[in-house]
């Protein structure tokens, strides 16, 4: 008895010796064709109506793609129309080519040259289907009849085109033998050579041969392999641009693109996101920035990737998933501790050493690349590390903690994810650090101080301290000298209750928040027992800001301990 999976036919290599693509890389963009508004609208539950689809079509003009697969002008009314709408109402810029599609059968290409009057740049893309299970299942016909089919179609696109392109359409055409991966290359390399001969291909005036996957059945090596061979064998190559136009049935529409690239196409037909067929077409935006990560100019932009896929989201009804590589809402955030600390530390080491390269852990991307904020970057649960909640207070609010802190706010951080048993959002994090250490005001407050400053002969600086205290109900009056505000605050507590502190350190750092500029102090006592404690301080007199972190360690010191 047969096992379930083995009903399924194993794709079959073809015999490659000394392919060249594998030592070959991805040094420039290819020419990127969108087919969004064809393959991804013929694949949604409600397709798009007109104005989604000129909004759509205007994003795409955005992002700087040239030659837009518009739809399939022959198949409805509505697609007539919308063809029409782009080309009347003035849309396509001059240097942007409309693709349309079209069956290679007469009636319909007839009706596809009615659509296309007045464009001023156009390309013909007209397909049928040769692989060896569509002869068998679908047409009943052997390869001669396929390829009739093709020139057929191909002589009366050359005929109706030329009173077009001679009243100065610029008029090119693409081929697609559909389903190219499981049609027999030597038969794949006959049929397109007829195609280019049929439609008098020159080197000036190429045909582009589009390559499907259309539906994706064997690993991205084997179909480079395909490609590498296609290429060599086909005759007439320097008449053609060769084309791409993978879906993604085994996840592999990314790597079979890159890999095909590798083996000699220049040109790729995708979508934004992968929206298509079944599992979809080939995503743009994971080529285009896995370029870009590589130091090669993709020449799309996705500096907007939030606004992109808004637009997306709406016209088409899809959802882009929260791993989507570069557009998904979770790619840019690290939950767990260790990839915090990387970051954190890359992040330092970029400020440290301007050495002009990205060399961040853990994000392959400069998030603000793709228009995304550091904010999102690190969100915190109960697996994050110590470092993980100091780095969300600098990158989103500015607060650079010293090293010596970061256990102990890590901590409270630690303790309050325990407690709601979540993530916590940025915000949280602000507010633990504000109540625990900014809002340690009571119960010793500072109501009213002055200091008074000299300098002597020397150059030494004498500062005396006066000041009005309150612990609770009690009010009373301090007052010390020292060689600086800290040093004689701390001597005007001698001999108060609060005197029982050594003083460790003190970091200050300027703050801003909006048009608002305060000072901040991070202040490191010990207490007799030896035990750490942190203050922090705000004010808009940097002098005042260490006193109140003085007064936010002592007071914490006291809460814990009464
Ligand atoms: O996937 C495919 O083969 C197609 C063709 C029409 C190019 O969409
Ligand atoms: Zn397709």
């Amino acid at each position: 008895m047969k096992q379930a999976f083995e009903k399924y036919i194993p794709f079959q290599p073809i015999p490659m010796a000394n392919r060249k693509w594998p030592d070959r890389q991805i040094k420039k963009a290819p020419v990127w064709c969108s087919v969004d508004l064809r393959d991804g609208n013929q694949a949604l539950v409600d397709p798009m109506n007109l104005q989604e689809k000129l909004e759509y079509f205007h994003t795409l003009l955005d992002i700087g793609v040239k030659e837009i697969e518009i739809g399939f002008p022959s198949a409805s009314e509505t697609e007539y129309e919308i063809c029409r709408e782009l080309i009347d109402g003035g849309h396509i810029p001059d240097d942007v080519t409309i693709q349309v599609l079209v069956q290679a059968r007469e009636h319909l290409i007839k009706k596809t040259f009615e659509a296309i009057q007045g464009a001023k740049n156009v390309i013909l893309h007209f397909y049928n289907s040769t692989s060896t299970l569509q002869r068998k299942v679908v047409f009943h016909s052997d390869m001669a009849g396929i390829t009739k089919i093709a020139t057929d179609a191909a002589d009366l696109i050359y005929e109706m085109s030329q009173p077009m392109i001679e009243a100065g359409m610029n008029l090119r055409f693409e081929y697609s033998p559909e389903s190219f991966m499981g049609t027999e290359m030597d038969y794949a390399v006959e049929i397109c050579q007829a195609v280019l001969e049929h439609l008098h291909a020159t080197p000036e005036r190429k045909v582009i041969l589009n390559l499907p996957s259309t539906v994706e059945n064997c690993m991205p090596n084997y179909f480079a392999d395909e490609i590498e061979y296609f290429i060599e064998k086909l005759p007439s190559r320097d008449c053609a641009i060769i084309s791409l136009h993978p879906h993604n049935d085994r996840g592999c529409g990314v790597a079979t693109a890159e890999m095909g690239l590798l083996a000699g196409a220049e040109r790729i037909e995708a979508t934004l996101f992968g929206n298509g067929e079944r599992t979809g077409n080939v995503d743009i935006v994971t080529l285009a920035m896995n370029m870009w990560t590589q130091g090669v100019d993709p020449e799309l932009d996705f500096s907007d990737i939030n606004r992109i896929r808004d637009m997306y989201e709406r016209t088409t009804k899809m959802k882009v998933g929260e791993r989507q590589p570069y557009a998904g809402e979770l790619v840019f955030t690290a939950f767990s501790g260790s990839h915090q600390d990387a970051i954190n530390k890359g992040t330092q080491w970029m400020a440290q050493h301007d050495s002009g390269y990205w060399e961040v852990p853990y994000l392959p991307i400069d998030p603000a690349d793709v228009g995304r904020q550091y904010e999102p970057i690190i969100r915190i649960n109960s697996q994050s590390g110590k470092g993980g909640a100091a780095f969300v207070m600098q990158h989103s609010f500015g607060f650079d903690l010293p090293k010596a802190m970061h256990p102990e706010f890590g901590h409270i951080v630690q303790v309050e994810t325990d407690r709601v048993g979540t993530e916590l959002k940025a915000e949280r994090i602000y507010e633990l650090f504000k109540t625990n250490y900014i809002d340690a005001v009571k119960p010793y407050e500072l109501v009213s101080h002055s200091f008074a400053e000299y300098t002597d002969a020397e150059g030494h600086s004498h500062v005396t301290f006066g000041g009005t205290m309150r612990h609770k109900e009690t009010v009373f009056q301090i007052q010390g000298a020292g060689n600086g505000p800290i040093d004689a605050f701390f001597n005007a507590i001698h001999g108060q209750k609060m005197d029982h502190f050594t003083f460790v350190d003190y970091k200050e750092h300027a703050i801003k928040s909006g048009s608002d500029s305060q000072a901040v102090a991070y202040i490191h006592l010990k207490d007799e027992n030896g035990q750490d404690w942190f203050g922090v301080g705000m004010s808009h007199n940097i002098n005042l800001a260490p006193l109140k972190g003085i007064l936010s360690a002592i007071n914490r010191w006291y809460r814990a301990n009464h």
